[in-house]
C-alpha cells in the first residue's frame, strides 16, 4: 500500500507516520512527500527517510487550478493509493481533487464540525469549551468538511493557552493519523457514497 503526504510545515505528523512504519505498525511504502514551501521541515524529514519529495511554489502558477492540477499530476505519477494531508495549509480546487475523493485524508486540529479553518486552539479556548481535539476526515471539496473518520479528544484544563493545548493535542494527533492510515491500508475503512464512512470491525 503506497502513500503520499502533503505538508507545509514542520512535519511532525509525517514523522509520526514514518516512525509507525519503522516500528512495523504501519505496512505502507512512502512514495512521495510534497510541499508548497521550500523550507518545510517535512522535506528534511523526507530526505532523511529516503522518501522522494518535491516542492511546488504557488508563485510559479497563474491560478490555483493550474497549481492544483500540477500537484495532482505529480501525485498520480507517484502511484499513491492514499494521500494524507498533514498540515498542508492550502485550499485545494474542488475539481482538481475530485478524482482523489475517497483516497485522500486530512488531519485537522479540532473536533469537527466545530472550528473548520484556522486558529482552532484559540477558538476552542475563547468559546470556553471543556474539550478539544483533532479529527481525521476524508477530503471533499468542502474545506474541513468531508466525512469524519475518527477523533482524538483532550480535556481543556484551567490555565491552558494556545501553546499548551496545541502541544498536548499534537501528541494525540501523532497516534491518530497512523492509526487511521493503518485501517485504510488494511482495507478496513472506506468512504461510501455520498458521505458515509464504512468501518469493518472484523479482524
Ligand atoms: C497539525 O496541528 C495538524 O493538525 C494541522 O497542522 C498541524 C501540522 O503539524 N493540520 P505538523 O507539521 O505535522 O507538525
Amino acid at each position: 500500500f503506497r502513500i503520499a503526504v502533503l505538508a507545509s510545515g514542520r512535519g511532525s505528523n509525517l514523522q509520526a507516520l514514518i516512525a509507525a512504519r519503522d516500528a512495523g505498525e504501519l505496512p505502507v511504502e512512502f512514495v512521495a512527500v510534497g510541499s508548497d514551501k521550500a523550507n518545510a521541515g517535512a522535506l528534511d524529514l523526507a530526505k532523511t527517510a529516503g522518501i522522494p519529495f518535491f516542492v511546488l511554489n504557488p508563485r510559479d502558477f497563474a491560478t490555483r487550478r493550474d497549481y492544483d492540477f500540477e500537484l495532482f499530476a505529480r501525485l498520480d505519477a507517484s502511484g499513491a493509493d492514499l494521500l494524507a494531508l498533514a498540515g498542508f495549509m492550502r485550499i485545494i480546487d474542488g475539481d482538481a481533487l475530485k478524482p482523489w475523493v475517497g483516497r485522500m485524508i486530512n488531519i485537522h486540529p479540532s473536533l469537527l464540525p466545530k472550528y473548520r479553518g484556522l486558529h482552532t486552539h484559540r477558538r476552542a479556548l475563547e468559546a470556553g469549551d471543556a474539550e478539544h481535539g483533532a479529527s481525521v476526515h476524508y477530503v471533499t471539496a468542502e474545506l474541513d468538511g468531508g466525512p469524519v473518520i475518527a477523533q482524538a479528544v483532550i480535556d481543556i484544563r484551567a490555565g491552558d493557552d494556545e501553546l499548551s493545548l496545541a502541544q498536548r493535542l499534537l501528541a494525540k494527533e501523532h497516534r491518530l493519523l497512523p492509526a487511521v492510515t493503518r485501517l485504510i491500508a488494511d482495507s478496513r475503512l472506506r468512504l461510501t457514497a455520498p458521505d458515509g464512512v464504512e468501518f469493518d470491525g472484523q479482524q
